[in-house]
């Protein structure tokens, strides 16, 4: 896994308690995604009490919408009911979370210019570093103008990327 060595994620997996927000850019297909599928991997494991999700999108223009239709379609059919409202980051959750976590490089960049400290920015790690059975995947690629093999892909990255963090915050 391609974070093994980060600092950060290292000092995480001691702590009693962890709070992880997934960004994207709507908020209404990616990053509500990876919450509904990290909470049940974690509850799947028997570790969901340890961890607190949430997400949210750094474009604000879908503020209090439910997941896009498509998405929330694509992650029924694998056993995922997506209910989050959109909203946008803000200035708190840098203190609010342990861990942000970035679908893309746009993501990463414009939430590390986002963050106010070093530690602040340190917090935030890009998903794919995550990923197990996708080792070469860089980013979970913008699936809103795609068709469904778009979502597919979404999902197939996520499952991967959020599997893999959930057992290595556990020490698994
Ligand atoms: P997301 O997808 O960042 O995965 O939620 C998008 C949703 C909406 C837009 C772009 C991407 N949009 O331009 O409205």
């Amino acid at each position: 896994m391609k974070s093994m060595s980060n600092p950060v994620i290292d000092s995480l997996k001691e702590k009693e308690h962890l709070s992880i927000l997934f960004v994207c850019l709507g908020n209404i297909c990616r990053s509500p995604a990876a919450e509904g599928i990290a909470r049940s991997y974690a509850e799947g494991k028997g570790v969901a009490k340890r961890f607190d999700f949430d997400s949210a999108g750094l474009y604000g223009g879908h503020a209090g919408e439910l997941p896009d239709r498509r998405m929330r379609v694509h992650a029924y059919q694998r056993g995922y009911n997506l209910t989050h409202h959109s909203r946008p980051v803000r200035s708190s959750d840098f203190e609010d979370f342990d861990l942000i976590l970035a679908m893309d490089d746009s993501n990463y960049s414009r939430l590390r210019a986002f963050a106010r400290t070093p530690e602040e920015e340190a917090k935030v790690v890009r998903m794919t570093d995550f990923c197990r059975s996708h080792p070469n995947a860089d980013h979970v690629p913008d699936p809103y103008y795609d068709g469904a093999e778009g979502f597919e892909k979404v999902l197939d990255l996520l499952e991967d990327s959020c599997g893999a963090l959930i057992d290595t915050l556990s020490n698994n």
